[in-house]
C-alpha cells in the first residue's frame, strides 16, 4: 500500500512532465545551468562556454540546486540511453525534469508517513488523493524553480517537526534542531523568504518548551555558516565574482532597493483571497474542517499562516513564493477529510460527509483537467522550436533567430537540436556530422536590424498584433518586412478560457460546453527569401 501510494505521486507527478515537457522563463536559469553542468563539466576552463555569463538575468542565482540536479541526471540520463530512450537534447530536457520530480516526491512521501502515523492510514491515502488530483504542484514539482528546489528541505523540516507516534507529547530534540538547521539552510541557500518561515517555526518550538533559546542560536549559527561557505563558494566560482551571496543580492535588489515592486504590486490580501485558494483548491474547505475538530492541526497551521501574513507585508506578490504552505495544508485537510469519511453512514450527516469528500476530489480533478488542458498548449516556443528543427532537419548553413516570446515560452538550450554541445556519452549524436546551426537568441533587436543582417536565414517571430491575420497580412502582424521573408509555419497556442454562462440553460445535458478553449496565433517561422 505504501509503496502504491509512492508510486502515484510519483506517476502523477511524470504524467504532467511528459504531457508538457518544455518549460518556461522563471525555469530557464536553472534549466541553463544543468544544461551547462552537464554539458562542459565544473571546471574554470569550461566556464566561458556557460550560458549566464551571456545572459547574466536580472540578479544571479544559486548554482548550487543545479549542479546537484546536473549529477543526479547524469547517471539516470546514462541508464536511459542504454534502454535507447534518448536520441535527441529534448530527451535530455525529460529526464532531468523526472530526476527532480523524483527529489520532490521524496519530500511527500515523507509527509505521508507521518500523516499515516499519526491519524492513521485512511488520512494518509487521503493526503496523496489530495495532493494529487490538484494542479499546482504535481504539475510544477518537476520544473527548475528555485522555489522546487527549496521544496524538498522545506518538506523534511516539515516532516521533523511533525511526525511522531500519537501519543508522543513532543519531538524529538533532534528533530526539532535538524528542521530548524535545514529551514536555515534553504533560507541561505536557495530562497530567502524561508526566513519568515523559520522565524515562527522557532517561535513555535520556544513556545511549546520543545527546546531552549540558545540552543537555537548555536544550531541556526552552525548551520547559516555552513550554507554560507557553501553557496558563496559555489556562487562566486560559477559567477566569477568575489564574494558572491546570490539570495543576499536577492535581498538587496529586490527588498531593500525595492526592485520587484517594479514586476507588479498586489493588495495585501492577495494571498490568502487569490493565490492560496487557486492553489489548493477544496482543500481551502477540507483544512478548515481539520482545523476545526484538531487542536494539533490548528499548532500546525499557526506558523504557516504567520509566514503567509508576514509574506503578504511585501507588495510583490507570486503564488511560487507561498508554494510550501501546499503540502501542510493538505495535510489539515487530510485530517478533515479522513474525519468526515470515517462519521456514521447510518446518520444523514454522515453519508453527506462521505459525500462531499468524494465530491472535493472529484472537483479537483475537473479543475486540474481544465489547467492541464491550458497549460499543455502554453508552451508555444517549445513547440515552434521543435518544429523548425524538424522542418530544416536536412539543411546546413541555419542561422535562425528566437523572438523573446520563443525564447521565454519553451525554446530552450534543450531545443538547439543542430548544433553542439552533444551529449555522445548519454546517447545524443550529431543528425549529419556537419550540422551547426546558429540559433540567435539575442535580444532588443528589431526586426528591420534582423532583415539587415544577411546572415539570419529564418526568424522565430512573434505576432504582435493579435488583431491581424497573420496569414493575410505577414508585415502587420509581425512587422517583418514582407519583401524579405516567406512564412512557412504559424503556431497558436492557448490564449483563454471563454464562459458561456447561457449554454447550461440551452443545453443542460453538457455542460462542459460552459467552457470554451480560444487559441491564438502566438508565433510564425519565416524564412529569407532568396535563401
Ligand atoms: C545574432 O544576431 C545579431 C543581430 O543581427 C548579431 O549582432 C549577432 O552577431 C548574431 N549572433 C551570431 C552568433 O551570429
Amino acid at each position: 500500500m505504501s509503496v502504491a501510494l509512492d508510486l502515484l505521486l510519483l506517476t502523477t507527478s511524470w504524467a504532467h512532465v511528459l504531457l508538457a515537457p518544455y518549460n518556461k522563463v522563471e525555469e530557464s536559469f536553472n534549466l541553463h545551468a544543468t544544461h551547462d553542468v552537464l554539458a562542459y563539466g565544473i571546471g574554470s576552463e569550461s566556464l566561458s562556454k556557460y550560458d549566464h555569463l551571456v545572459f547574466p538575468g536580472a540578479v544571479p542565482r544559486t548554482f548550487v540546486g543545479s549542479v546537484v540536479l546536473g549529477f543526479l541526471s547524469r547517471p539516470a540520463a546514462f541508464f536511459a540511453s542504454h534502454l535507447g530512450a534518448i536520441s535527441t537534447k529534448a530527451d535530455l530536457q525529460v529526464v532531468i525534469r523526472l530526476v527532480l520530480a523524483v527529489y520532490n516526491v521524496i519530500g511527500f512521501s515523507l509527509l505521508r508517513r507521518a500523516v499515516s502515523r499519526r491519524y492513521g492510514g485512511a488520512a494518509g491515502v487521503l493526503f496523496v488523493l489530495i495532493t494529487c488530483t490538484q494542479f499546482h504542484l504535481p504539475f510544477w514539482m518537476s520544473r527548475t524553480l528555485p522555489n522546487m528546489f527549496a521544496l524538498l528541505p522545506v518538506n523534511v523540516a516539515v516532516y521533523l517537526l511533525w511526525n511522531r507516534y500519537p501519543n508522543a507529547m513532543r519531538p524529538l530534540q533532534r528533530d526539532i534542531h535538524l528542521a530548524i538547521a535545514l529551514l536555515t539552510f534553504t533560507a541561505v541557500v536557495f530562497r530567502a523568504e524561508i526566513l519568515l518561515l523559520l522565524g515562527p517555526v522557532v517561535l513555535q518550538a520556544l513556545w511549546q518548551g520543545y527546546t531552549k533559546f540558545w540552543r537555537v542560536v548555536k544550531v541556526g549559527l552552525i548551520s547559516g555558516a555552513v550554507s554560507i561557505a557553501l553557496t558563496v563558494t559555489v556562487d562566486s566560482f560559477f559567477w566569477q565574482q568575489w564574494p558572491l551571496w546570490p539570495e543576499l543580492y536577492g535581498i538587496y535588489f529586490n527588498v531593500v532597493q525595492g526592485k520587484s515592486a517594479e514586476w507588479g504590486v498586489s493588495p495585501f490580501h492577495s494571498y490568502f483571497t487569490a493565490h492560496l485558494p487557486n492553489l489548493l483548491t477544496t482543500s481551502t474547505f477540507l483544512s478548515a474542517v481539520g482545523a476545526l475538530i484538531d487542536g494539533r492541526i490548528r499548532s500546525l497551521l499557526l506558523p504557516v499562516l504567520a509566514y503567509v501574513l508576514l509574506l503578504s507585508g511585501l507588495g510583490h506578490k507570486e503564488w511560487r513564493f507561498v508554494v510550501y504552505v501546499v503540502p501542510i495544508f493538505n495535510i489539515a485537510a487530510a485530517r478533515g477529510a479522513s474525519w468526515l469519511i470515517s462519521r456514521r453512514k447510518g446518520s444523514v450527516f454522515g453519508r453527506l460527509a462521505f459525500l462531499a469528500v468524494a465530491g472535493f476530489l472529484a472537483l479537483n480533478c475537473v479543475i486540474t483537467f481544465i489547467y492541464s488542458v491550458s497549460s499543455i498548449n502554453n508552451y508555444p516556443g517549445g513547440v515552434t522550436l521543435a518544429r523548425f528543427n524538424e522542418m530544416y532537419a536536412d539543411r546546413r548553413d541555419v542561422h535562425v533567430h528566437i523572438s523573446n516570446l520563443a525564447a521565454q515560452t519553451g525554446a530552450s538550450l534543450f531545443l538547439q537540436t543542430h548544433t553542439p554541445p552533444y551529449f555522445p556519452d548519454l546517447g545524443v549524436h550529431p543528425q549529419h556530422p556537419t550540422s551547426d546551426w546558429v540559433y540567435n537568441k539575442t535580444e532588443n533587436i528589431t526586426p528591420e536590424e534582423i532583415t539587415a543582417n544577411r546572415h539570419i536565414t529564418h526568424v522565430i517571430a512573434e505576432v504582435h498584433n493579435r488583431h491581424a491575420s497573420v496569414t493575410g497580412n505577414v508585415f502587420k502582424a509581425t512587422r517583418f518586412p514582407k519583401g524579405s521573408w516567406v512564412m512557412t509555419a504559424v503556431i497558436p497556442a492557448f490564449e483563454r478560457w471563454r464562459f458561456h454562462a447561457g449554454s447550461l440553460k440551452l443545453e443542460p445535458m453538457k455542460p462542459w460546453k460552459v467552457l470554451e478553449y480560444v487559441e491564438i496565433e502566438k508565433l510564425v517561422i519565416l524564412e529569407r527569401k532568396e535563401w
